[in-house]
């Protein structure tokens, strides 16, 4: 099981549901995820979607043997796809974070609507440590969010963010003891069914509109350089060094002692 998608009463329900690999997201769970949000988009009969994960761990961001097999380069990729499906989305998006929420694993929730998470929720935006750079938007989205310092703070160094300091840094909505993230996601969204869907949908458009040609933008060339930085010694160190449970050799990977398949912009 990948992901599971339920729509039920009026709500588009989507589980990450990969929880022996922490969530992580592989190429086809994209193509999956996008899927499911351009069905809830179609849908007159769906007034919200709600984003979790398992009851101990939100998303371990993308699969990292992916990463390294199947490198998400152009912008057809089935990443690339869901998360232009996510920002696009004319529905309110709920997500509803329990345990880890690492890399994309918290930039999707910089496109959601309404974040809520448990107080002992981790967030975390790696790419330095991994060798890559910020994706869909968030070197943008995050300084908009919890100002420049802070977001360098978090971006240069990839330091965990407490549920607190997310709340602080107003990238989430509201802390929930770990047992009632999900229903407390539930009720909210519950709640659009009750309002004026068109009313709701321009809003929703309105609140985004501001924004949305500038995160098209940072999406593009984000990617640009995200590709690139895939393909280098560096980041096929620190990717490797995760599977094999060891640290990181950069001296290593610069002598050429790691396979390059760099590509250039
Ligand atoms: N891709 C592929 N496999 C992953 C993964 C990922 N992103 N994240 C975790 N896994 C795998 C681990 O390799 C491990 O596999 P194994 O049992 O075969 O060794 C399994 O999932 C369990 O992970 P583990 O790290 O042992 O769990 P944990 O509870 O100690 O830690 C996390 C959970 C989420 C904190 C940790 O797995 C983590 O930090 N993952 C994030 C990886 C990352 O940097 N992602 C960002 C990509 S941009």
């Amino acid at each position: 099981m990948t992901i599971r998608v339920q729509v039920q009463d009026g709500i588009t329900r989507i589980e990450l549901a990969r929880p022996e690999r922490k969530n992580a997201i592989t190429a086809e769970m994209y193509g999956q995820l996008a899927d499911a949000l351009a069905a809830a988009a179609r849908d007159d009969a769906v007034h919200a979607v709600v984003v979790h994960g398992s009851p101990t761990v939100f998303c371990a961001g993308n699969d990292i043997h992916d990463f390294l097999e199947r490198p998400p380069v152009s912008g057809q990729s089935p990443s690339v796809r869901f998360m232009r499906a996510l920002a696009d989305q004319e529905k309110p998006v709920i997500a509803a974070v329990n345990g880890a929420a690492v890399g994309i694993g918290t930039t999707m929730l910089m496109h959601c609507d309404l974040v809520y998470c448990a107080d002992d929720a981790m967030f975390s935006m790696p790419f330095v440590s991994l060798g890559l750079c910020p994706e869909f938007a968030s070197s943008m989205l995050v300084p908009l969010s919890a100002g420049y310092h802070k977001a360098a703070e978090k971006l240069l160094f990839g330091e965990p963010i407490s549920a607190e300091e997310a709340l602080e840094m107003r990238i989430v909505n509201r802390l929930v003891p770990p047992g009632e993230v999900l229903e407390y996601a539930m009720h909210q969204a519950r709640r659009f069914r009750a309002l004026p869907p068109v009313a709701l949908r321009e809003t929703k458009r309105l609140l985004k509109a501001g924004q949305r040609a500038a995160v098209h933008l940072a999406m593009e060339s984000e990617l640009v350089t995200f590709s690139r930085l895939l393909g280098s010694p560096e980041s096929h160190e620190a990717l490797s060094a995760f599977l094999e449970r060891r640290k990181p050799d950069f001296a290593r990977a610069q002598s050429g002692a790691v396979n390059s398949t760099s590509t250039k912009e």
